[in-house]
């Protein structure tokens, strides 16, 4: 999809929607560092796989709560890459929790995860991504983020924030960088991995599409969004969720 000779990264590669895009922007013709915290035999499995496409790639462990580890991260992709034509921030937590069962504490980190992580990511790749000859920075947002959520305000609050930081750097980083989020709604990853079959099927229910999205389908907007006829794209949601919420 005209990616070819470009390079990546992709935070939380080892899992979910980060390794299904890591894989989709390698079959374009990119060539990809795969960012993971804790899933490294999955990390450096897709890096093999990688690999035997014929693209570059090679893994690097960081905790995105930690600067230390961002710069960490910065530098040894840095040493790799040359440019960065697409920075994919994919990372992020949900922990459900209501209102009550809420720390001031869990609040913060949780902010600090899917907000503020994303910014430092983004800010210490810049001089990185300005090397590139147009660059894409895509965000991974949630439709929870206009929706709300019954057990994570903490998380609805960071998601909808991504949105403001993703709209204002659009338009300072235009027009060489485009800025975008890609908002997935129930994707059968992880995340999802508590829900009983009741929840489940209770899902499937209200979603238009009939069934839970997966990882590829969030994948191709997001490799999507990456490609050079994507470039007139920019400051804008792309919402994968199966008509579950219409916007
Ligand atoms: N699945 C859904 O229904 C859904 C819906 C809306 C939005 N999303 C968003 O989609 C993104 C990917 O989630 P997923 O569904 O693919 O679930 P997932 O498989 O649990 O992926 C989350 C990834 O984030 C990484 N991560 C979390 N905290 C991190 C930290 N502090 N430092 C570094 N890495 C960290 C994890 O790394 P390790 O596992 O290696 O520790 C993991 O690879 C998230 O931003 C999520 O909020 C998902």
């Amino acid at each position: 999809m005209g990616l070819e000779g470009g390079h990546a990264l992709v935070t939380g590669a080892g899992t979910g929607i980060g390794r299904a895009t890591a894989r989709a922007l390698a079959r374009a013709g990119c060539d990809i560092a795969v960012h993971y915290r804790s899933h490294k035999a999955e990390a450096e499995a897709l890096v093999q796989e990688i690999s035997g496409m014929g693209r570059v790639s090679f893994a690097v462990a960081a905790d995105l709560t930690s600067k230390k580890e961002i710069e960490h991260l910065a530098q040894e992709v840095g040493r790799h890459f040359p440019s960065l034509e697409v920075l994919v921030n994919n990372a992020g937590e949900y922990p459900r929790r209501t209102i009550e069962d809420l720390g001031d504490e869990e609040f913060m980190y949780t902010l600090i995860t899917n907000l503020w992580a994303p910014y430092v990511v983004t800010k210490e790749f810049l001089p990185l991504i300005r090397k590139a000859s147009a660059g894409r920075i895509i965000f991974v947002g949630s439709i929870l983020a206009l929706n709300g959520s019954t057990h994570g305000a903490d998380y609805a609050a960071s998601k909808a924030a991504l949105g403001g930081l993703a709209k204002s750097l659009a338009r300072e980083l235009a027009p060489k960088i485009t800025v975008n989020v890609v908002a997935p709604g129930s994707i059968d990853t992880a995340i999802l991995a508590d829900d009983t079959p009741e929840v489940r099927q209770q899902r499937e229910k209200t979603i238009p599409a009939g069934r839970l999205g997966t990882a590829e389908d969030v994948a191709a907007a997001i490799a999507f969004l990456a490609t050079p006829q994507a470039s007139y794209l920019t400051g804008t949601t792309v919402h994968v969720n199966g008509g579950l919420r219409m916007d």
